[in-house]
């Protein structure tokens, strides 16, 4: 484990919790509808929330949208914003897309679900190919279905019982990711896991990203079915692969015969075929969700044949009952809006604009950490960027958690809420959509010089 440096005292605590203050009224008098809702839904919604996450937004109370559209909302008080959180990736396509909205208009003339397939399905599994390389797919609802389905099926083709994860990944809520090392390098719960249905430590195997050698000793014990990694993390920030990792983890994985599972959900910003395409990696099984329905849920997982191969020959009869599928999972709705996102939207022209903007926006970010003497540093991967309370990149989860600062996320959140811009909630992260334009980017740079000077100055 790498021991975590203390975060660095970069601002006056007296001075952030004024300024919160001031943040916190400005909002709430800025959002009396939002703010009407709220206390409505409070009757009826848990939290007055539909889903309890959204009460963790920096806002004392979340806002209410009246409409989405391209790389903007408005929300029911009629104030617009810039999207750079789009919908945490589900909206990278930007807000309803004309062709993902064109063919899901169609499609719901034709039949929503049937349980049976239609040609969508085969256009969506021929472009995957193309981007990602690996010829076979299956699709459900969400990304974390994918991931809980290539795990049950590498533990069905393995005979193995375990899975490993890097330290500090989110691949969704999937039980077994919800393990972290404590300071003694032992397997435990993180704080988020709610519930957990067992000591993860019986099901999971962590190391710390970057980590050769820990992995090295991890996949020794020969009972790890399936290595499910993204391959940059981008849930704690953005900490990027070291050179030969990835070849590394390759190696490890078919020396050991485990099956290495790469989930390009949010790292498909690299660019249309992820980081798998962009650096040549070698998945035995590849996971995307989110983006690629356009907003429409769906999600993907993909395969070799020699991995089908395997699963043909270990699964039992009526294995569609056995813990992968799903009454709507690849159902046609969603097979239209992938065929059509990927086909029509997230093409190789929308990348060529998208990574660019991102490009700006990091530049942007850079000179207001150098011009106001914050000791940050701004990453980027292909169309997604993020700023980070440290001055040097992070080389794995625990070193990047280790200078989390949630006052001051929060308040950087909810200023630049109040000026009219969205960021990812619980980290500093920005995506570009196609839609994205340079003045959205500028008005994002203007904005953070403004409330980290308030902070600084
Ligand atoms: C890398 C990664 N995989 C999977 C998921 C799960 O996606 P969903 O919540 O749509 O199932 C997420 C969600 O943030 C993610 O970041």
């Amino acid at each position: 484990m790498t021991a975590p440096t203390p975060a660095p005292s970069t601002v006056d605590r007296d001075r952030l919790a004024r300024l919160m203050t001031a943040e916190r009224e400005r909002f709430a008098r800025a959002h009396p509808r939002s703010g009407k809702l709220h206390a409505r839904a409070r009757a009826s919604l848990l939290d007055g929330v539909p889903m309890n996450w959204m009460t963790e937004w920096a806002s004392p109370f979340p806002l209410f949208v009246e409409s989405a559209s391209g790389a903007g909302f408005r929300c029911v008080d009629g104030h617009e914003y810039v999207d750079f959180c789009l919908g945490d990736t589900g909206a990278m396509a930007g807000h309803g897309p004309a062709p993902t909205i064109a063919a899901v208009e169609r499609q719901m003339r034709r039949g929503i679900t049937h349980m049976l397939p239609t040609d969508d399905a085969i256009g969506a599994g021929e472009e995957l190919t193309r981007r990602f390389g690996l010829p076979l797919w299956q699709f459900t609802m969400t990304a974390t279905d994918a991931n809980r389905f290539s795990i049950r099926l590498a533990r069905a083709i393995t005979g193995r019982p375990r899975i490993l994860v890097h330290d500090e990944c989110y691949h969704g809520s999937v039980d077994e990711t919800f393990a972290t090392l404590d300071p003694g390098g032992r397997v435990v719960a993180t704080d988020l896991s709610i519930g957990p249905p067992v000591d993860p430590a019986l099901t999971t195997r962590v190391v710390p990203f970057n980590d050769v050698p820990a992995l090295e000793r991890a996949l020794a014990h020969e009972d790890v079915a399936a290595v499910l990694v993204e391959p940059a993390l981008t849930n704690v920030g953005i900490v990027l692969p070291e050179p030969g990792y990835h070849e590394a983890l390759r190696d490890l994985t078919r020396r050991r015969g485990t099956v290495l599972v790469i989930d390009e959900t949010h790292t498909i910003c690299a660019g249309p075929g992820g980081m798998t395409a962009r650096d040549g990696l070698e998945p035995d099984m590849l996971v995307v969700g989110k983006t690629i329905g356009g907003g429409i849920p769906a999600g993907t997982y993909g395969m070799t044949h020699a991995i089908g191969d395997r699963i043909r020959a270990a699964l039992p009869p009526r294995a569609d009952v056995g813990g992968i599928g799903g009454t709507l999972a690849g159902y046609a709705l969603s097979l239209a809006a992938i065929r059509a996102t990927l086909g029509e939207v997230l093409t190789e022209e929308a990348f060529e604009r998208m990574i660019p903007l991102a490009e700006r926006w990091a530049a942007g970010v850079d000179e207001v950490i150098r011009s106001r003497g914050v000791p940050w540093h701004v990453t980027r991967l292909g169309a997604r960027a993020e700023y980070h309370f440290m001055p040097t990149p992070p080389r794995d989860g625990a070193e990047q958690m280790a200078h989390a600062d949630h006052p001051l996320e929060n308040y950087l959140h909810l200023a630049a809420m109040n000026r009219g811009v969205l960021m990812t909630p619980f980290h500093n992260m920005a995506l570009m959509s196609p839609v994205t334009s340079t003045a959205d980017v500028d008005r994002h740079t203007a904005v953070f010089d403004e409330i980290v000077g308030a902070l600084v100055g």
